[in-house]
């Protein structure tokens, strides 16, 4: 399995329950190494630009009031088939329909306040991490 990068953002709604080490220490424990992090206040402009696929549908405008509502914390996360191996961690959009002992079924209540993000292709996550990211933010395990 290849070695793979992904984009993860803990959202407000969970930042502001304390539970960012929470949250990084199940990336941790399942393998996924963070190797660069920070905690922004989105703007509206970075927050829509990053959600500008999703600008027609119904739910957009609450989506974004949403994620500037308070710090969120950005991080990438690498290891093998993170991509994929990060949204297992998540668990479904719905936390009503998260499987048990994911992080939206433990953390999260509603579909608007789901407590993460994670990107959901490998072409997204490239896009994802960059625009977030210079390169030289982030750090690869060097032992
Ligand atoms: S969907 O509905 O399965 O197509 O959703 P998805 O493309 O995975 O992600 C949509 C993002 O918008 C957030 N969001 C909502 N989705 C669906 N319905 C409602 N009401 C809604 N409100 C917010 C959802 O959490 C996804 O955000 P991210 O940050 O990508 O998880």
């Amino acid at each position: 399995m290849a070695v793979e990068r992904t984009l993860s953002i803990i959202k407000p709604d969970a930042v502001a329950k304390s539970v960012i080490g929470k949250i990084l220490a199940r990336f941790e424990q399942a393998g996924l190494n963070v190797v660069a992090t920070k905690m922004l206040h989105l703007s509206e402009e970075l927050a829509g630009g990053f959600y500008a696929e999703h600008k027609e549908r119904p739910f957009y405008n609450d989506l974004v009031a949403f994620m500037t509502s308070g710090p969120v914390v950005v991080s990438v996360l690498e290891g093998e088939n993170a991509v994929a191996l990060n949204r297992e961690l998540m668990g479904a959009t719905n936390p009503k329909e998260a499987a048990e002992g994911t992080i939206r079924a433990d953390f999260a209540e509603t579909i608007d306040e789901n407590a993460v993000h994670g990107s959901d292709s490998a072409a997204s996550a490239e896009r994802e991490v960059a625009y977030f990211f210079e390169d030289s933010e982030i750090c690869p395990r060097t032992r």
